[in-house]
């Protein structure tokens, strides 16, 4: 297959794995760009490792956001549009593509695909709950491969599950909201969570608010194009962070989490929090990750807590016997759950399903659920179905 061919396919998966039921416009993006050599020529003319759909329509919506006047952004109700997705939608991406092409050449070659969705706080509330209830009492917080850092305000957001809410105390700036699928227990997803002593956010390519002016708008222009109101809660959480920011250091998952564990300061047990970092490692470097963890729970309690593809934490030293049954080969919804290690102490648990971006979340419904029922209700599709 060629490059080209290659790019088209990825663009005509992203289109129905990533865009249905999320973005019409996309959805049809993808598809126009799938057919198009010109369009996909501004991909190919970068290195391989930059061509991702996903980053060519945020270099087009970073550049359209100071071009609202044009036929473009009609499409786009983050950028004020109403104009329902019609046939002429395509002839105005490629019209915008191409009255730009050194602005969108100099983004595609030097930008990486970089997002922070924080409704995987609900992932890290429920985890965080959890875990206190083996380990009472305060806990320290280490996220790896955390972007911006923004997960780590989690208790500085409000918090909506349907009708029910919750909010930090002092007037959340934003509000995060999910829906729950399933019959399990929602209880432990809204309510208190334990204090957290300290906290620190770790990753390779950090998203540096504070430094770099330009980090906000390019973080904003991964988000798709009818989601204004995620829009609107992303830079309150930006705006946050600006204002109260947690120190984040630039570190590698594989080679610095322990030192980074052993570092932290206090004698809390460490939370170790990763939310789609696992997908970034090869299975050699998955390996190294969790060996990491096991050698710092040494002379630490460690807790790993992930919203992850079930399929990846089933191939770690994770022993969740949930991870047995039809999860094991699914990458299609994320599993939340942790990893206890203290000492001799060692215990895994999956404690929901979810979107992988915690558009819904299905708690499991007992501590030895196999979620075979979420299959039957059509939640995933076990391998080779
Ligand atoms: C999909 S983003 C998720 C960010 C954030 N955790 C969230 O939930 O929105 C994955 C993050 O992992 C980081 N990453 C990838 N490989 C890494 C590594 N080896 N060590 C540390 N961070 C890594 C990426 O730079 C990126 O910021």
């Amino acid at each position: 297959m060629t490059d080209r061919d290659h790019l088209r396919t990825l663009f005509r998966f992203f289109a129905c794995t990533q865009c249905q039921g999320r973005s019409p416009l996309y959805a049809l993006l993808s598809e126009t760009v799938a057919a198009d050599d010109a369009l996909l020529g501004l991909l190919l003319a970068t290195p391989a490792s930059q061509r991702r759909p996903s980053l060519l329509f945020a270099a087009v919506n970073h550049l359209l956001r100071d071009r609202t006047g044009h036929q473009l952004a009609a499409y786009y109700p983050i950028h004020g549009g109403e104009r329902p997705v019609d046939e002429q939608a395509p002839a105005a991406f490629r019209a915008f593509c191409a009255e730009h092409p050194d602005e969108l050449a100099e983004l595609l070659a030097t930008r990486n695909t970089q997002t922070n969705e924080i409704r995987r706080c609900f992932a890290l509330r429920l985890g965080l709950r959890r875990i206190a209830a083996h380990w009472p009492g305060p806990l320290t917080l280490l996220e790896v491969g955390t972007s911006a850092g923004l997960n780590l305000h989690f208790d500085r957001y409000g918090y909506r599950l349907g009708e029910q809410s919750a909010d930090s105390g002092g007037g959340a700036p934003l509000t995060l909201s999910t829906t729950v699928r399933g019959g399990g227990p929602a209880d432990q997803l809204l309510g208190e969570t334990p204090v957290v002593a300290h906290r620190i956010g770790a990753d390779l390519e950090l998203v540096d608010l504070a430094a770099d002016p330009a980090a906000g708008p390019w973080l904003e222009a991964f988000i798709w194009p009818e989601q204004v109101r995620e829009l609107a809660t992303l830079r309150a959480a930006i705006e946050l962070a600006r204002r109260e920011p947690h120190p984040l250091v630039r570190a590698d998952a594989v080679r610095d989490t322990a030192r980074l564990i052993a570092e932290m300061p206090g004698e809390q047990p460490v939370v170790v929090f990763t939310a789609s970092l696992l997908s970034y490692l090869d299975a050699p470097a998955r390996e190294r990750f969790t060996a990491q963890l096991s050698a710092a729970a040494r002379t630490r309690k460690v807790a790993w807590l992930f919203t992850e593809a079930p399929g990846l934490v089933a191939r770690t030293d994770v022993a969740a016997a949930a991870l047995a049954g039809p999860l094991r080969d699914t990458g299609e919804v994320y599993a939340v759950g942790i990893s206890l290690r203290g000492g001799a102490e060692r215990r895994d648990e999956v404690l929901a399903l979810a979107d992988p971006y915690l558009e819904w979340i299905a708690p499991a419904q007992g501590e030895a659920d196999d979620f075979s029922w979420a299959a039957t209700e059509g939640l995933f599709r076990p391998a080779g179905k």
